[in-house]
């Protein structure tokens, strides 16, 4: 059992309409009712529901996010785009930058660099995705590519208090599959003592993300340098949502 302050975010990457909306009650009612810990919740819808989300987490504990931003800061002729003044401008106030899912789609160190500092300035906080393919773990390169990921996408971030870190290995993302506690423990002591020397940060939140499910999370819980979790698939099930956040404190 944990009495550490901890984060739940929900990526629902491209999934959710206006419908999905009544599924969110029960997480509200949750919030206030469980009184027992220090926690936040924080959706992060596709932006087609960022303003109806803003409107119903009102007067509640949850919080409201965005999954990627564009790197300019003022309005342009970027179509498809929305940057992260627009983002604030609607009343989240996280946005994930970094998801293996964007970085795949061509998201380079540098563009998710840009992103961050565009982001922090405009007082947004940022869940920074960091993990390595299943190719560089197999090659022994997970501390090679997290430092290379860290370094350059942090690069010239002097306060990190408003960047939180997770860690998702891609390969545990929408598989089943979850590190062996012992090596997530050690990566995420790595992150941490990374950030302690490189970045000269006294203490960074890091979180896992990759398949955390009600099932799983009596293992990962256990990992007491865990600041919390990035939840894909199990987070657009209120009931699976709510039963990891209970069972994390259990
Ligand atoms: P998952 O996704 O929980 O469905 O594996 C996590 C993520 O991609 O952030």
């Amino acid at each position: 059992m944990t009495n550490k302050y901890m984060y739940f975010i929900a990526n629902w990457k491209m999934y959710g309409d206006l419908k999905s909306l009544n599924t969110l009650d029960k997480v509200i009612k949750f919030s206030k009712s469980y009184k027992k810990n220090k926690f936040k919740l924080i959706y992060c819808p596709p932006y087609t529901l960022l303003d109806a989300f803003s409107s119903k987490f009102k007067k509640t504990k949850l919080d409201v996010g965005a999954q990627n931003c564009h790197e300019y800061e003022s309005y342009g002729a970027f179509t498809g785009s929305v940057n992260s003044k627009m983002i604030k401008n609607i009343g989240a106030n996280f946005v994930i930058i970094g998801h293996s899912e964007n970085r795949a789609q061509g998201e380079t160190n540098l563009l998710i660099n840009k992103k961050i500092k565009d982001a922090l300035k405009n007082k947004l906080k940022v869940i920074f995705c960091i993990g390595e393919t299943l190719f560089e773990k197999r090659k022994r390169k997970t501390h090679k590519i997290l430092s290379t990921q860290i370094i350059q996408g942090l690069k010239n971030i002097t306060n990190l208090s408003n960047v939180i870190i997770a860690y998702e290995p891609i390969w545990s993302i929408g598989t089943g599959i979850i590190p062996k506690t012992d090596t997530l423990s050690d990566e995420i002591k790595y992150i941490k003592s990374l950030t302690k020397t490189k970045l000269k940060q006294k203490s960074t939140k890091v979180l896992y993300g990759g398949s955390v499910n009600s099932r799983n999370i009596k293992d990962l819980k256990e990992i007491s340098t865990l600041d919390g979790f990035l939840i894909g698939g199990a987070s657009q099930d209120s009931k699976k949502f709510i039963d990891i956040v209970k069972k994390t404190f259990i």
